[in-house]
This record gives C-alpha cells, sequence and structure tokens, in this order.
C-alpha cells in the first residue's frame, strides 16, 4: 500500500460529496489501486482551515460543515489562516481545488493552483476557471515540476471528455464541437417546455446541488462559455478567454416561445459551439431552436451532451444523462487515481 496524503482547497457540495465516495470506497482504493489515503488538510473561505499531519477525522469535518459550523473546532498542527499559508504549510500529496467559479479572471483558484504545483504537489480540479484563464501556464509549470494537473470534472462533470481525447483518440485534430455543457440551464429550458415556470426549475436546480455559487454565471451563459474555452484550450491548442466568447445566456427568453417550439416539435437548447478558424478558434454560447429529435433535442434535465468532430474519427458523441453531485465528485476519484497510476501524460 501506498500512503496518499490529500488535501483541500474548498470543501463544499463537490468535495463534501467526493469525501463520502473517498470513504464508501476505501477498501477498493487499497485492494485495487494499493491506495491508502488519509487528509491531512482542508481549507475553506469562511469555515475554518485545519492541517495535520497525521490525518483529519473526516467524518467529523463533514458534520461540522454540515452543520454551518467551523473545522477550527478540530485539533490540528495549525488551524486558522488563509489558503495561500495553508499552501505553504499542508503537506499533501494531492491538493483538490474546489472553489468558486471567477468568470472574470479564475482568481484566487489560479494562485492557488499555481502554488501548489510549483511546491511539487499534485492537483485535481473540479473549477474550469483555471482551465480557461491560465492553462498553458499552469501546463507547463506542471511539467516542469514533474506533477500532474488534472481537470476532468470541470466540463461534463465526471464523463471522460479531456481524458478520452487523451488516451482513446490520440493522433486526432478536434475541428470542432458543440454541445450542451450546463445542467441548470437546461434544466430549466425543458422545464418550461413541460409547463413548469423558470423560477421553479432554478429552485430545483438548487435543490440538486449543481447551481454555481452565484447562480448568474449559470442563467447568463459564463459556465457554458468558460467550459467552451476549457475545452477549446485544451483540445484545440488555442490560448481564448471567456471574454472572447460570443455569449447569450437564457435570462431573457420569452417562456411562450419555448412552449410555441415544443408544439411544433422542437427545442430550446444553451448550445455552446467551437471551431476552428485561421487565428485560432471562434467560440459561441447561444440559445438555438434544435429538432426534438435531435441528439440536443432529446437531452433534458440535467442531462449533457458534446458531440466532438475530429479529423480521423468523424463524430463522437457523448452523452451524460442526468448528472448530478455525484458524478463531478466521481471526476476527482478518476483523476486521483490517474495521478496515482503515474497513467497522466501531462498535458
Ligand atoms: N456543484 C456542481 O454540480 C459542480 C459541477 C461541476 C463543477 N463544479 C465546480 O466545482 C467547484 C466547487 O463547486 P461547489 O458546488 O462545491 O461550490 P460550493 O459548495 O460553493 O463550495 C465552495 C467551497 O470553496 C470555499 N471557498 C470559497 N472561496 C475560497 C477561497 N478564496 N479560498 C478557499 N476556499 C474558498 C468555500 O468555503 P466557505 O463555505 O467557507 O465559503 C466552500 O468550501 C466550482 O468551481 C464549480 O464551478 C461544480
Amino acid at each position: 500500500l501506498v500512503q496518499v496524503n490529500l488535501a483541500f482547497i474548498g470543501f463544499g457540495k463537490v468535495a463534501r460529496e467526493f469525501a463520502r465516495i473517498l470513504d464508501s470506497r476505501r477498501a477498493l482504493l487499497e485492494d485495487e489501486y494499493g491506495i491508502e489515503w488519509r487528509v491531512t488538510g482542508i481549507a475553506t473561505a469562511s469555515h475554518g482551515v485545519i492541517v495535520r499531519a497525521d490525518g483529519i477525522d473526516l467524518a467529523k469535518a463533514l458534520r461540522l460543515l454540515e452543520a454551518g459550523d467551523s473545522l477550527n473546532c478540530i485539533e490540528g498542527d495549525w488551524t486558522g489562516g488563509d489558503a495561500l499559508e495553508f499552501i505553504g504549510r499542508v503537506e499533501a500529496d494531492i491538493v483538490f481545488e474546489t472553489t468558486p467559479l471567477d468568470p472574470v479572471a479564475g482568481e484566487p483558484a489560479v494562485g492557488y493552483i499555481e502554488m501548489c504545483l510549483d511546491r511539487g504537489i499534485n492537483v485535481v480540479t473540479a473549477n474550469k476557471g483555471p482551465v480557461a484563464f491560465a492553462y498553458r501556464r499552469l501546463k507547463a509549470l506542471a511539467e516542469s515540476r514533474g506533477v500532474g494537473f488534472r481537470f476532468e470534472g470541470t466540463v461534463m462533470d465526471g464523463a471522460p471528455i479531456f481524458n478520452m481525447v487523451d488516451r482513446c483518440l490520440p493522433a486526432t485534430r478536434l475541428i470542432r464541437f458543440a454541445g450542451i455543457l450546463n445542467s441548470t440551464t437546461n434544466l430549466i429550458l425543458s422545464g418550461i417546455e413541460t409547463g413548469q415556470s423558470f423560477d421553479v426549475c432554478l429552485e430545483e436546480a438548487r435543490r440538486l446541488g449543481i447551481l454555481e455559487t452565484d447562480p448568474d454565471f449559470d442563467i447568463d451563459g459564463w459556465d457554458a462559455a468558460v467550459k467552451a474555452v476549457a475545452l477549446a484550450n485544451v483540445l484545440m491548442d488555442v490560448d481564448l478567454r471567456p471574454a472572447d466568447v460570443e455569449r447569450v445566456g437564457i435570462r431573457l427568453i420569452d417562456p411562450e416561445y419555448v412552449r410555441a417550439a415544443a408544439r411544433e416539435g422542437k427545442a430550446f437548447r444553451l448550445v455552446a459551439r467551437g471551431g476552428k478558424i485561421e487565428t485560432g478558434a471562434r467560440i459561441t454560447v447561444r440559445p438555438e431552436i434544435v429538432e426534438r429529435s435531435s441528439v440536443m433535442g432529446l437531452a433534458k434535465g440535467t442531462t449533457n451532451v458534446l458531440v466532438i468532430q475530429t479529423d480521423l474519427m468523424g463524430e463522437t458523441v457523448i452523452v451524460e444523462e442526468s448528472p448530478g453531485l455525484q458524478q463531478t465528485a466521481y471526476a476527482l476519484l478518476s483523476d486521483m487515481i490517474g495521478i496515482h497510476d503515474g497513467m497522466n501524460r501531462k498535458k
């Protein structure tokens, strides 16, 4: 067995769900992967920061946070302070970064990840901001330090996108992609189709735990735009930013239009498109009317779809049916195992 020390920056819905999976898969991770894990540090914004080299009682940490209490109640080698100081002190093999999305600059997550990689710590993130804002820099830094930087959870949760292209479509070039990448807006649009109100659908997204920390980032298309940029930066080798995306969200959509389209066998979907052009790539995010019988039209509720077209493999479609928090948390697990196995041919 190999002892793997894990640390968390951000311990909200995704990280806590991952912690529950870790706990439930302890025996499997030991038996099948030789991983014996413990958590040596957790940093949040306003619910405490703790470092403990011999392992934090994870069940207690979960209980405290779920009750809205602070981690500082747990006895540690060091508590309090902020995430930057935390990164300087924590002894970890892998840091899981799951702070909220900042669609303007990707901070402070970019800085956190940079500091971890610079310290020689592998990083797994579910936060798409760093991939959209600093992919080239972070990838180069990870390579120079000989560590992994993985981010499968940033687009379509645990559905293999980056790992699939990397491992299963070698030597192909991505020409274009189109997808429904934001679950909240899809839940709203397909809910309106069946007569529900915008607000009721938004509440349902909140209940499912899939809303961005700031829901406007979902509704106004930022989340989809940041994901599309992440896809383009990684898979098309460009260096775009979310501000480069031609973006229209669903805030101003008239529910009557959505219902009228449904009566004609069509559906409104928030579609992200990316295509190679001479100067790099062009990315759009906007509501489109699609056939209800098309792969996009059939995607209802939180379902995500991505169609990728490569030069040698034509079109490949990946559908993630009704994902929830567990699927995002699973991405952290699959990246953790990937790092552990040393399977990551670093990007
Ligand atoms: N939820 C989903 O379904 C989903 C799916 C795919 C990707 N993601 C991505 O995963 C990430 C986490 O999402 P979530 O739903 O878990 O968010 P969340 O529940 O809002 O949790 C965010 C966590 O980050 C902490 N935090 C905030 N600012 C921080 C800072 N500056 N330094 C250290 N910690 C900080 C928060 O601490 P406090 O609680 O003390 O404020 C909280 O523990 C986001 O980037 C999101 O885009 C989420």
